[in-house]
């Protein structure tokens, strides 16, 4: 259950509240009833979290351009952010025969949750501490050196070291699966091969 609190706040209006409203599109994933999670419903909730991710996003990047921060951040947060539609693109289309539909949504749902946790905490609250040591007098680069060394409170490592450990969970499927498949594809070469 992804739940908004005041740990994830950057203090850019802006921002927290894009935040906000990824969280509770993400929570609607879970809250969809048994009897209502059809392909249709799902394409539907995650066409829109992509359409309004994918704002978010641009939003912030054009935020980062604005105060000049560093370039090797920016480029973090641009491959974190490409690197969210697409895993979840490729958990979408990686149907199991074995997984029911309505697994699939929790699925889905936890692994957006871990991420938007992970990145949010661990990425995107850098943003503001760097606008304020640029301001006063850091260039970018010891803004970005400086903020990558801070270190947080437990309670937030807590959240960030849960949601790696799921994304990490995820990420260890997704290899299996991969690496049954292309069992199958030897499988087939071989027979083939025979015949
Ligand atoms: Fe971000
Ligand atoms: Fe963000």
């Amino acid at each position: 259950m992804l739940t908004w609190s005041t740990v994830f706040e950057t203090k850019l209006e802006l921002i927290d509240n894009q935040h906000k409203t990824l969280f509770e599109m993400v929570s609607a994933l879970t809250d969809v009833a048994p009897a209502e999670r059809t392909e249709q419903r799902l394409d539907q909730i995650l066409d829109a979290l992509f359409d309004y991710a994918q704002e978010h996003f641009v939003d912030e990047e054009v935020l980062m351009t604005h105060y000049k921060l560093d370039e090797q951040y920016m480029r973090l947060q641009h491959m974190e952010h490409k690197s969210f539609i697409y895993d979840i693109t490729q958990m979408r289309n990686r149907v199991t025969d074995a997984e029911g539909l309505s697994v699939q949504f929790d699925k889905l749902a936890r692994f957006a949750a871990s991420w938007l946790v992970y990145h949010t905490l661990r990425v995107d609250l850098m943003i503001p501490k760097q606008i304020a040591l640029i301001r006063r007098g850091k260039t970018p680069a010891e803004a970005f050196a400086m903020v990558k060394q801070g270190g947080c409170s437990p309670d937030v490592s807590k959240l960030v070291l849960d949601a790696v450990l799921h994304l990490w969970d995820e990420a260890m499927e997704r290899v299996h699966a991969l690496e049954g498949q292309l069992e199958k594809t030897k499988n087939h070469t071989d027979t083939a091969r025979q015949a």
